[in-house]
């Protein structure tokens, strides 16, 4: 007999969610993507002819196509409390000594935990359906952002009812879920995600986020669910809620029901029988959870008996039973010796402070970022001032604070100028932005970013195209934009101040190899606001050639998975502009390469297929340079060693993936073996 509709979308609903959370919670796909594509494809076109049959816990749901107006809000059930911090072994003995006393003599465990440096959510399910999730709000009434966290695809929206057969997990469980549940845990971004966020409002003259925490928060308080599925949040769950029909007595049992049922749980918590063994544990991840692809900012210790926690009850805010140690952060003291003022592809004037050199978590440091003038002055941070320095998800250095202690009366109070620092015209800061941009389009400063940003390792790769070449280029006035290099001949290039023909040579080489870097990278080169490494893979693959892309509706490209109507826009706005198609048509005349290519174009042998995780600092490449390249090679990324891992990339500071890779036995590469490999030796 033929299955019918209903019974084909109830099975593909229940193996999507499946694979679902094989890919993003395990992350031990069993299905490659295209075939995921293909089911969901399917699903999506069964919905659409027999609407009735679409459910909320339909992997088709995840993103809605609703803008929200703003959030509703809604009673926690119980109070989401808070937590009282220590940052020392001290605090934590005294703490255990508190339990100890109200425990009278009773014997008594911990659980000890990460602590996730995100946002706390509350998610709620009846029968096993997601049907609410809250930010903490108050910790009273939380605010409703239903519709983003069903972008979360770490987040299972169905999860089997007691008894069903439908369960997404072949583990073994013991517990079937309760009837009413809510859970809570943190929405996070991993490091990576992180990087790349910012790496596209850069790209789009939007201010930077400072971490991953305010990235994860601001991220959920967006009012398109479309955008926020575009920044692929991750949500780690370590908690109960209220629930219904689900009595366990330890909260080890509760993690294990929690993986279980399918939730994404941090793996590396562990039951200690007193505080010498959580002092132990403190200790053990101080350096290791550096390793990790996300923020941890310390411990969370729990009592791990539910009866005992209610006998231990909580104050006002804050249970008694739990606490949280936080790791001090690596710090620098330096002087803030200037402010530079740069202006970037979209001609936002960002400050940039100069430091005397200072060492820092693995790398000296000499420039920080100052993020805007709203940063600047609610830190008070002045010229001439004594600065804590911080590594913002262990990356980017910023000032955490003054050292006003450390006044002599003669710092600086500093202001973003109101005119251009490179052209002279007027700067404005556009209503409701934090950045103030040049008002002039024609900025040099904006074209020598663009240059920059167009030969960047990740997008065009012209390699020797530098900013000693491009002020050399600008200056001769031998460009007026990206479409004019390919129109350089080499004695111009060697004619000017300090180019050797040898390296002129090389440059006229790149430039020219860079004509066949293909679509994606064509279409990240661009500086189309929003429009990042992630973005313009995704166009290319859709659209397969620029003229389609060119001619599609901001509707027509919001079509393309992961685009919101926002970067949409842009994006079309910009295919629009004359300017914009006139240098277009100058790429295209020069013999620029406008198809997409797929990751197969440039296979490499040594990468093909194979995948690779990428750990500690490099020297030569950021983050997501090296990922691009690897994934143009025709290789894989994944942000977690396993058996299937081909190669771990260390730089320094490598951590717990390096020590993984070692223990399951799998290839260790320097950056210089990395290079070779590239080059072509067997590593
Ligand atoms: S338990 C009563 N476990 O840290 C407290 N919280 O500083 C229940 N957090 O509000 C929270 N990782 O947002 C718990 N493994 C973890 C955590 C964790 C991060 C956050 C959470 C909490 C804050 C307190």
């Amino acid at each position: 007999m033929s299955e019918t509709p209903a019974n084909r979308a109830e099975r593909l609903r229940t193996e999507l969610n499946r694979h679902n959370y094989l890919y993003y919670v395990k992350a031990t796909p069993e299905i490659s993507d295209r075939e995921f594509d293909a089911r969901l494809k399917e699903l999506a076109d069964l919905e659409k002819a027999h609407p009735e049959l679409v459910t909320p816990d339909s992997p088709t749901q995840r993103v809605g196509s609703e803008l929200l107006g703003e959030f509703a809000t809604h009673p926690h059930r119980l109070p989401m409390l808070s937590m009282d911090n220590t940052y020392s072994e001290a605090d934590l003995r005294e703490f255990d000594a508190r339990v100890k006393k109200l425990l009278e003599g009773r014997s008594y465990r911990y659980v000890v935990e990460l602590k996730i440096d995100g946002t706390a959510i509350s998610l709620w399910y009846e029968d096993g359906r997601f049907v609410r999730g809250l930010t903490r709000g108050d910790g009273k009434v939380g605010e409703d952002i239903t519709a983003n966290l069903r972008t979360v695809r770490q987040i299972p929206l169905a999860i089997p009812v007691a008894g069903s057969a439908r369960n997404p997990q072949p583990a073994t469980r013991n517990q079937s879920v309760p009837p009413v549940l809510e859970v809570r845990g943190e929405c996070y971004f991993s490091r990576r995600q992180f990087g790349r966020i910012n790496e596209e409002r850069e790209a789009a003259g939007l201010a930077l986020f400072a971490n991953p925490r305010n990235a994860a928060a601001g991220s959920l308080k967006q009012l398109d669910p479309k955008e926020v599925a575009k920044r692929n949040l991750g949500a780690f769950i370590y908690a109960l809620g209220h629930t219904e029909g689900y009595a366990p007595a330890e909260h080890q049992q509760v993690m294990r029901d929690l993986a279980a049922w399918g939730f994404h749980v941090e793996p590396h918590w562990e039951v200690c029988a007193d505080i010498d063994a959580v002092w132990a544990y403190a200790e053990k991840w101080a350096e290791k959870r550096k390793g990790l692809d996300y923020d941890t900012d310390g411990l969370v210790v729990k009592v791990d008996s539910l009866a005992q926690r209610e006998a231990l009850g909580t104050t006002a805010k804050i249970p008694r039973w739990a606490i949280a140690y936080k790791y001090q952060p690596e710090q620098a003291e330096t002087k803030l010796l200037a402010v530079e003022v740069q202006v970037g592809m979209t001609g936002v004037l960002s400050p940039v402070g100069k430091v005397e050199p200072v060492h820092l978590s693995g790398t000296t440091v000499r420039s920080v970022t100052l993020h805007n003038q709203d940063e600047i002055d609610r830190k008070d941070i002045r010229i001439g001032d004594v600065v804590v320095l911080e590594k913002a998800g262990e990356i980017i250095p910023q000032v955490v604070r003054v050292v006003t202690g450390k006044r002599s009366g003669r710092e600086q109070k500093f202001r973003l100028p109101e005119e251009c620092p490179v052209c002279k015209s007027p700067a404005r800061r556009a209503e409701g932005e934090v950045a103030v941009r040049c008002t002039n389009s024609g900025c040099p400063a904006r074209l020598r970013a663009r240059l920059l940003h167009f030969s960047g390792r990740a997008q065009m790769d012209i390699e020797g195209l530098g900013p000693a070449l491009v002020d050399g280029l600008l200056e001769a006035k031998l460009i007026g934009d990206v479409a004019d290099l390919y129109a350089i001949k080499l004695e111009q290039i060697a004619g000017l101040e300090r180019q050797g023909q040898k390296s002129a040579e090389n440059a006229v080489a790149a430039i020219a190899k860079s004509k066949g870097a293909g679509l994606a990278r064509l279409l990240a080169g661009l500086g189309i606001p929003g429009v990042g490494t992630a973005a313009a893979e995704a166009l290319a693959g859709h659209f397969g050639d620029l003229d389609r892309l060119m001619a599609a509706s901001a509707e027509q490209i919001e079509e393309v998975e992961d685009m919101g109507p926002v970067t949409s826009a842009a994006a079309a706005e910009y295919f629009r502009n004359a300017a914009n198609r006139e240098v277009l048509e100058k790429l295209r005349r020069a013999g620029v390469d406008f198809r997409h290519h797929g990751a197969a174009r440039q296979e490499h042998p040594g990468f093909a297929g194979k995948t690779f995780v990428v750990t500690g600092t490099l020297q030569k490449y950021k983050r997501n340079e090296i990922e691009a390249l690897i994934k143009s090679l025709g290789g894989k990324v994944s942000g977690s060693v396993s058996k299937k891992t081909d190669f771990v990339v260390a730089g320094e500071e490598a951590g717990s993936k390096l020590e993984k890779a070692r223990s399951l036995g799998v290839k260790v590469l320097s950056e210089g073996d990395f290079e070779a490999l590239r080059g072509g030796e067997t590593a």
